[in-house]
């Protein structure tokens, strides 16, 4: 089905004409032998983007996010960090089972790990006492229905790490959506972190890509890294170039995804009883008052939507460059009926 629309993820975004445009101009050489001259430049557009010394592609947020970890600790040692972070949830234990640190997911009663939380959750250090070795952030919060920490937020979270001994990496797989609602410059948010993962692979519409951002010296390891894990890319500009271009070009509008899911979750509200957690960004979830996600992901295709299950009382939905705006606004009543029918 062609007109289908779907909300599964950003990641649903194709190339557009222009950015396979830029893809088949790009200039490359061999990134492995001797750099490749388009993936340097995204290097060091995304370096100054955040205010760092040095960035590095990667082929996904995912290996970016391992590298980063690896870089930062040692087998055994501890990472703190949200209890619905994307590392905990959706990375298949990467870091216990290539870095070899345990994981201790810091929860509390906010959507997303305060500060105070984190340093509630600190252990006293002691002869016997794991060791802490890095806290890992997250924003915008995927699990939390992309929401925004915000500056003096992350400002404080990074202050506890300080107080810790410990650096701090970012996830920032959506930091794009943080900076466009909020105005707060990239390298404001990327100052609070050592190391800082964005990806290209999401709005901003690239079909592969990700950067690590951090000091001459965290990203000549994380070069290293990234080759043992097989990261190592050879004509990487073609995807660099792609990256380049959703940089340059579609970045400003990432806003009218968030108007999009704002519009979803004014629709969707109240329907059957279900509740949307009021969207900062791109992502809408929807949780509802009895275990029907599944039959409302089956009915919803029927009428040309796709969403996910995020849990059986949770619904997701995430806005992209390819959610056609006439598109869904004609189906929005449709889309209430089908969650108030199943949720009543
Ligand atoms: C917050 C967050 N971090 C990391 C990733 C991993 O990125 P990738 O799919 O490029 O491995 C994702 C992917 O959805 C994500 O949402």
């Amino acid at each position: 089905m062609t007109d289908v629309l779907d909300l599964r993820s950003d990641t649903v975004t194709r190339p557009s004409a222009g950015m396979r445009a830029a893809m088949a101009a790009a200039e490359v050489g061999d990134d492995v032998l001797d750099g490749d001259p388009t993936t340097r430049g995204l290097e060091a557009r995304v370096a100054e983007l955040l205010g760092k010394e040095a960035a590095l592609f990667f082929p996904s947020g995912t290996m970016a996010n391992l590298a980063a970890v690896c870089v930062h600790t040692r087998p055994g040692a501890e990472v703190l960090l949200d209890a619905d972070a994307h590392i905990v949830h959706w990375e298949l234990g990467g870091v216990a089972a290539i870095a070899g640190v345990q994981v201790r997911p810091v929860r509390g009663d906010t959507p997303v790990m305060t500060a105070a939380q984190l340093h509630h959750a600190a252990r006293p250090r002691g002869r016997y006492e794991v060791d802490l070795g890095l806290v890992c952030l997250e924003n915008t919060h995927n699990g939390a229905g992309g929401m925004v920490t915000p500056l003096t937020e992350l400002q404080a979270l990074q202050s506890v790490a300080r107080e810790l001994g410990v650096p701090v990496h970012l996830d920032g797989a959506r930091l794009w959506n943080a900076h466009v609602v909020t105005g707060t410059p990239l390298s404001a948010f990327a100052a609070c972190a050592d190391t800082v993962m964005v990806s290209f692979s999401k709005g901003l519409g690239a079909p592969v890509g990700a950067a690590l951002a951090g000091s001459q010296a965290v990203i000549a390891q994380a070069d290293r890294v990234r080759k043992r894990l097989g990261g190592g890319m050879r004509q990487s500009g073609v995807l660099a170039a792609a990256a380049l271009h959703g940089l340059e070009q579609h970045l400003g509008a990432l806003a009218t995804d968030h108007a999009h899911a704002r519009l979803l979750a004014d629709a969707l509200d109240g329907a059957g009883g279900a509740r949307v957690v009021p969207p900062d960004t791109n992502i809408v979830m929807l949780d509802l008052p009895h275990a029907c996600a599944d039959e409302i992901v089956r009915e919803a295709r029927a009428i040309g939507v796709r969403c996910s299950a995020w849990s059986p009382t949770r619904l997701r939905f995430v806005t992209h460059r390819d959610v056609d705006g006439e598109r869904l606004r004609a189906v929005l009543a449709a889309l209430r009926s089908v969650v108030a029918q199943a949720a009543h």
